[in-house]
């Protein structure tokens, strides 16, 4: 049974009832749930098994709405939001009254972003209230970036899916915490760093936390992960492994016939082309049911730097 749709309007109104709906954004799909209703932002966290530590983004269609969920907006949260929002950027910022304590996990701040998507941010409009939505994905698993994976992860939990298509950017959006004209970033993003600090100056980075110290966002030591164990490797090996083991590489190289399977990111090395394809290569390497996952390092660059995260979280197992 699907319940996959592709209606603004539907999604509204089971948005407005208190409902669960998946939403394409250009990061990753979204499971969304009114923010200013503590009970429809509760089913959240059950769908997804989340722990009520960790605190969810709230998206509103324009820039109007934040005063909905933000007490104070400072000059550079102004300059960032005039500049990267719509976008894959999610602002940090003490919350108002209004918002639920579960939103923001106790936390006297709220993470807020406009997501560049059309028809989301028709749905918003349509249902007139800010949507707290996380990753669309069980927690702790490989992110969604098309509206199949949601259904295969997901789909039997929720109301409805709407499918937007598949995502443009595929990774999640860069997280900076604003205090007064201090910037930090707590996770890296759809929006390097070069970039920010190309608007704003020096940004402080805050370093991931461990696992028992989750402080950060979407922070935790494991994290992304497929089901299949994901090796990091530094280059493409040249012999052939002795199980069957697949391979995730950013660039085309000459022994990529060793492997079980394999997905090139982008034969050209393009760090956008790369991101957009990391999840969907990631969501079907794990479906082959391989014994290992080898995945090559990305530069250490712009988006590289976020996927680089993303692969560390996928690779890591705490220790027995
Ligand atoms: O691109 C994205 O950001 C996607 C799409 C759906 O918008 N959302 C997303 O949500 O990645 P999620 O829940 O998977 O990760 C968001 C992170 C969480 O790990 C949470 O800890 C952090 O944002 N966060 C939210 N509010 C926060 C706050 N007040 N202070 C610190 N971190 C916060
Ligand atoms: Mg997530």
């Amino acid at each position: 049974m699907s319940n996959v749709i592709t209606s603004p309007e539907l999604a509204a109104a089971i948005l407005k009832q208190g409902g669960l709906v998946a939403l394409p954004t250009e990061t990753v799909y979204g499971l969304g749930a009114n923010a200013l209703d503590a009970v429809a932002v509760a089913k959240i966290f059950a769908a997804k098994e989340r722990p009520f530590f960790d605190p969810l983004i709230v998206h509103l269609a324009d820039i109007d709405w934040l005063p909905r969920v933000a007490a104070v907006f400072p000059k550079v949260a102004r300059q960032l939001a005039q500049r990267f929002w719509p976008g894959p950027m999610t602002l940090v910022l003490p919350k108002t009254q209004a918002v639920p304590g579960l939103v923001t996990s106790g936390l006297e701040s709220v993470g807020v972003r406009i997501p560049d998507h059309e028809l989301t941010r028709q749905v918003l409009r349509l249902a007139n209230v800010p949507v707290a939505a996380p990753s669309a994905n069980p927690f702790g698993r490989l992110s969604p970036t098309a509206a199949e994976h949601v259904q295969k992860q997901l789909g039997g939990r929720i109301d409805a899916i709407l499918d937007g298509g598949p995502c443009r950017v595929g990774v999640e959006s860069t997280i900076l915490r604003i205090d007064g004209d201090r910037v930090t970033q707590l996770r890296p993003g759809g929006i390097p760093l070069e970039q920010i600090e190309e608007l704003v100056g020096r940004v402080d980075v805050e370093e991931s936390s461990s696992a028992d110290k989750p402080t950060a966002p979407g922070m935790l030591a494991s994290h992304y992960a497929p089901r299949t164990p994901l090796t990091i490797v530094d280059q493409v090996p040249t012999t052939a492994p002795r199980s069957r083991i697949g391979l995730l590489s950013f660039q085309t190289s000459p022994s990529l016939g060793l492997f079980a399977a394999v997905e090139v990111l982008s034969p050209g090395g393009d760090l956008i082309e790369g991101t957009a394809r990391f999840f969907q290569a990631l969501h079907r390497l794990d479906g082959e049911g391989l014994d290992g996952i080898l995945a090559t390092r990305f530069p250490d660059e712009g988006l590289g730097r976020a996927l680089n995260d993303r692969l560390k979280r996928a690779a890591h197992r705490e220790p027995k």
